[in-house]
């Protein structure tokens, strides 16, 4: 039974359909977050276009209005800010409020451990569940004071006026939101900050300080810093969000008949493990009219409908794909024979536990599923109705409407109000292409 609220949205997904046409999905998320951030610390203006206008996005840019920065928009994907430089930002009156973002949580530690007052971050119920000492402990040894809630939980308390030193720091799991931290953290601190990852983990971050003009240093898996630089303003244009095309490249993959060109998709190389763990899955996607845009690789998708095999995702493509998994999943309850995860134990700390509640979701739907610690093993062949629920992770609500174009019977998807962090146009968009799909509430 839908859970009655006044907020509450769900999706129902009737049976069936092709998925044909151009569409261009939203901005990307995480090169809008870094835009909003390193726009507002750096001297002069930048203007964004393509930006994400998703809740995630926007609460990054009530932190920085809160904190002084005056910015025109967001109007149809293009902001205007007025950076104050990295010293400029003054103390906000109020807790800043992440929303359901833990990429903005994270990144703004890194940036508010350096600033000359006090902050407290916080977050909706599915943030405050989430880690944060993986961010607050080599801040820690790095200078800052922080304190979180129990077991390293949000709200955190970030105190000002602390002298910051770089340091080494052997990253233990990989992630770009760590890494991320930590480099901006790094701006403010003496000396180098360096970084290194046990895998590639998405580079926006590195990418874009280089485009503000502040130098970074890569080498394989190791991105250093040193403090004391200064960011220029520059024009952002932010490539169609991968992780959102995502969802149809699986709908028109496991949709019979289907034919679709998703236009401007960021293919930078350290967010394409869904194109290659579908191609490996014999998946039929082509890219055309590759081109560079402000420092990101892009290009046109086009993906017709294939029958996919079930395979052993390789290890080295889950930090790649991270964000993909949930629909993936769906790829593999669609395809021939078994599809093997493991080595993803992450996806158990993102909006939700994503290993779990897809399991969950799956089963519902009458697909074979074996949860396991650190992955899933799923068995395709046919999917069935019913109603499955979200827990409130949009990435989940998502990935059960494309579930629908080779469902047997209708799917309601409860609690899908979260959509709107990422994909705010999503229903519409969807519709468009081919899915029948409504929502209510
Ligand atoms: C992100 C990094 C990833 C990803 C998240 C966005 C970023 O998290 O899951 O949605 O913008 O840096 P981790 O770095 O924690 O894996």
């Amino acid at each position: 039974m839908s859970k009655t609220s006044e907020n509450t949205i769900d999706f129902l997904v009737e049976p069936g359909g092709r998925l044909s046409g151009k569409l261009r999905v939203p901005g990307d998320k995480s090169i809008s977050h870094r835009s909003v951030m390193l726009g507002s610390l750096a001297e002069g203006v930048t203007e964004v276009s393509g930006l994400l206008e998703g809740e995630d996005v926007l609460a990054t840019l009530e932190a920085f209005r809160a904190m002084g920065v005056d910015a025109t928009g967001p109007d149809n994907g293009r902001l205007v800010i007025n950076g104050v430089g990295l010293h400029g930002l003054r103390t906000p009156n109020r807790t800043l409020d992440m929303g359901n973002s833990g990429t903005a949580m994270r990144l703004m530690s890194g940036i508010l451990a350096g600033q000359d007052f006090d902050t407290e971050l916080t977050g909706d119920a599915s943030l405050t569940r989430r880690p944060m000492n993986r961010v607050a402990d080599p801040l820690r040894t790095m200078g800052a004071e922080i304190d979180t809630a129990e077991g390293g939980r949000p709200p955190l308390r970030i105190r000002g006026g602390r002298k910051l030193n770089g340091i080494t720091y052997d990253m233990p799991v990989a992630s770009a939101q760590v890494k991320s931290a930590l480099l901006l953290a790094g701006m403010y601190a003496e000396g180098e900050t360096t970084v290194t990852e046990p895998a590639p983990t998405r580079d926006h971050t590195e990418r874009m300080l280089r485009g503000f003009g502040y130098p970074v240093v890569k080498k394989g898996s190791v991105s250093s810093l040193e403090g004391g630089g200064r960011l220029k303003a520059c024009n952002i244009d932010v490539p169609a969000d991968i992780s959102s095309a995502a969802f149809f490249l699986v709908g028109a993959s496991i949709a019979p008949d289907s034919d679709l060109v998703l236009e401007h998709v960021g293919i930078n190389p350290t967010r394409i493990g869904v194109l290659h763990i579908l191609q490996d899955m014999g998946a039929d996607i082509t890219l055309g009219n590759e081109r560079t845009i402000g420092g990101e690789p892009v290009a046109d998708i086009h993906v017709r409908s294939a029958q996919l095999k079930g395979i052993h995702i390789p290890e080295d493509q889950v930090p790649l794909a991270i964000d993909e998994f949930p629909v993936l999943f769906v790829a593999a309850a669609c395809a021939a024979g078994t599809t093997v995860l493991t080595g993803a134990r992450e996806l158990r700390v993102k909006e939700s536990d994503r290993i779990a509640v897809m399991a969950e979701g799956l089963k519902r739907l009458g697909v074979a599923v074996q949860e396991t610690e650190d992955g899933i093993i799923i068995k395709g062949g046919s999917i069935g109705g019913g109603e499955v629920d979200s827990h409130d992770d949009h990435r989940i609500a998502m990935a059960f409407a494309i579930a629908g174009l080779r469902a047997s019977g209708p799917i309601t998807i409860l609690d899908c109000r979260n959509v709107n962090t990422s994909f705010p146009n999503f229903v519409s968009l969807a519709h468009e292409a081919g899915l029948r799909i409504r929502q209510a509430g």
